[in-house]
């Protein structure tokens, strides 16, 4: 995710930026950028490169600022490229004002084009760049930068943390807070505003934290903030006591840890911008099929590997039920070798967090050679495989650091479904109530997610101990259930190192029935209301033999309490949408059985995050 660092006092900015975006680099970032106001010249100086951090410091060598206000900002691309003109600092027509932001700008292209209606001329594709331009439109109504700054704001929508300086009053720093962080670090004599903690540490240790609809404005001896109608608002400063490793994972003590805890936040950017906030249908306006095409498709070939062919697995059921075109999901390793028989009357859809495997490249690669067009679902924008696919859905998870795949799995699952409505209402055969009902569902789903986590770790922490010694664990569930119990048993493989299988519930008693033997787990994901009936007769069948059964079955789902051991609750939701919740889990249960095992969570022995070999 992209980070901010903001600086005022008397000592010299840019290094003291360039130092603390450095120490925002765990969070991944494409480009990166300063600006600067240089007290020698009396102007704005803006600096930034794509790359890393070394580019820009490259580009600063030699170039002597002499400054003690200024933003740096490291960005990871969301709309539009990596590239030097897209990477922030942004400024208006009159590079009077200058702004950083974090987080997406969902209404930016109807401010867009007001503004440029109104005159303005824009230098990125970026949603950021209309906070400067709506900026310098208040100020020539002659408002006070603040006052502009927080009528810029009101215009807004979508999530975002935004610092911002401005020519005219070179000595103050603003900033506000909207569903992304933001605090303030409180040195003597100076101060700074960061996107993450990590970035001021080694310049102080007290921080304020600022709450969503919270706007400072901060000078090198002072910092008042105000609520989003003005009021000023008292914050305790808070004493960090972590180091600058412990503080890069927010506390956390892994980052798969954290970021499974930020898979409400992940699925709520994921969806943003998405769903049309008058009507409730979904709006993907980066696909460039028209609903021709989209009526034509005879089949919809899915490939990727790992967590990702899960969540294709998922994808599966989804477009088919709601779109009724055919899928076929497959293994990126085994479709490449298959000469598979694709044609141009077929979509390919491929997932990859990464965009860099090797194999879902390769595929990509078969499915053009074969005329097939192909839509990329991916993390990473201006990776190889969003710039070799014909059309690209981002997730936006932002970056994901732990080897093992958390929220780039749930990011997948909702663009699915986002896709599904999407494919199902072109061709058709799902109307805008039916795509509205399930939007407002979908809306529900972050506040769902948190629901999960905090109703359940506890218990999870527990479960974890009963399965630390365990030789093999097995998961079983149908349908959709099935699909999720292939990602749960391999999070539980990578990371703590168990054995464990997933199996489609019906065929336990084809054959692994015979291993379900006295104290061995068994996870029953029992979610789906079609098939709930046929997985607890399955449960009888293992409960029968003493293994020891812990479902995850809905809230509303009493009985289950009394045929099983334990029971992890899940709120109820439309059946497409249980996934991305019932996945949560089985994460958290791989999470505390590797730490119960001493494992090295983040890093599991012979993994890499991205495979980009063969
Ligand atoms: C899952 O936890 C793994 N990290 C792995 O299976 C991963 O999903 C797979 O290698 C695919 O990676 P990609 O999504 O970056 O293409």
């Amino acid at each position: 995710m992209c980070g901010i660092v903001g600086y005022i006092g008397n000592r010299q900015a840019a290094p003291i930026l360039i130092d603390g975006l450095a120490r925002l680099e765990y969070r991944g970032y494409d480009s990166a950028g300063i600006a600067v106001f240089d007290d020698g010249r009396q102007d704005l100086e803006i600096v930034k490169a794509k790359g890393r951090l070394s580019e820009l410091s490259e580009r600063l060598n030699g170039r002597r600022l002499s400054s003690v206000v200024g933003l740096g900002h490291t960005r990871w691309a969301t709309h539009g490229r990596p590239s030097d003109a897209n990477a922030h600092p942004h400024c208006d027509c009159s590079g009077a004002v200058v702004v950083v932001h974090n987080g997406i700008i969902e209404n930016y292209l109807e401010l867009k084009e007001d503004l440029i209606a109104r005159g303005h001329s824009f230098r990125s594709e970026t949603d950021t760049e209309v906070i400067a331009h709506l900026i310098e439109e208040f100020l020539k109504e002659s408002y006070d930068m603040e006052t502009a700054f927080r009528r810029a704001v009101r215009r807004l929508q979508g999530s975002f943390a935004i610092g911002a300086i401005c020519k005219s009053e070179p000595e103050k720093l603003f900033a506000v807070r909207n569903e992304s962080p933001l605090i303030i670090g409180i040195g003597s004599g100076e101060n700074f505003i960061a996107s993450d903690i990590p970035a001021v540490l080694s310049y102080t240790r007290d921080v304020q934290i600022l709450n969503d609809g919270e706007f400072c404005v901060v000078t090198k001896s002072g910092v008042i903030i105000s609520d989003i109608d003005g009021a000023l608002v008292n914050k305790d400063v808070m004493k960090i006591q972590w180091d600058a490793k412990g503080a890069e994972k927010a506390g956390y003590p892994h980052f798969m840890l954290k970021e499974i805890h930020e898979q409400p936040r992940a699925v709520k950017d994921t969806l943003s911008g998405r769903i049309d906030r008058k009507t409730g249908d979904v709006v993907l306006n980066e696909i460039s099929l028209t609903d021709q095409q989209i009526k034509a498709i005879s089949k919809i070939n899915i490939v990727a590997c790992g967590t990702a062919y899960h969540a294709g697995l998922v994808g599966r059921h989804l477009i088919e039920n709601l779109a009724r075109i055919p899928v076929e999901v497959s293994l990126a390793s085994e479709f490449r070798y298959a000469d598979p028989m694709i044609d141009e009357s077929m979509l390919t859809i491929v997932i990859s967090q990464s965009g860099e495997t090797a194999d879902t490249l390769a595929a990509i690669r078969e499915a053009k050679a074969k005329a097939c067009r192909v839509l990329a679902i991916t993390n990473v924008v201006g990776s190889s495989v969003a710039r070799e696919s014909d059309d690209v859905i981002y997730t936006w998870a932002g970056p994901e650091i732990a080897v093992a795949s958390t929220k780039a799995y749930t990011t997948q699952l909702v663009t699915l479904v986002l896709l599904a409505i999407y494919l199902g209402r072109r061709r058709g055969l799902v109307s805008l109530e039916e795509a509205k009902r399930l939007t407002d569902e979908l809306q529900r789903l972050p506040g769902n997610l948190q629901k999960v986590i905090a109703d359940n770790e506890e218990n999870i922490r527990r479960y974890a101990k009963l399965l630390r010694d365990c030789e093999s664990v097995f998961y079983i569930g149908r349908g959709l259930d099935y699909a999720v119990s292939q990602e749960g048993q391999l999070k539980l493989k990578e990371i703590s190192y168990i054995h464990a299988e997933a199996l489609a519930a019906g065929e336990l008693k084809h054959g692994t029935l015979a291993l379900c033997v006295e104290g061995v787990p068994v996870i029953a994901l029992v979610t789906q209301k079609k098939t709930r009936e046929k997985t607890r007769s399955n449960i009888k069948e293992v409960k029968a033999r003493d293994a020891t059964v812990i479902a995850l079955a809905r809230e509303s789902d009493h009985e289950i309490a009394g045929e099983v051991d334990y029971v992890l609750w899940l709120p109820d939701m439309d059946d497409m949408l249980m996934p991305t919740m019932l996945v949560v889990p089985t994460q958290l249960l791989a999470y505390y059985t590797a730490v119960e095992r001493g494992c090295d969570v983040d890093k599991p022995r012979n993994l890499a995050k991205s495979v980009t070999v063969e």
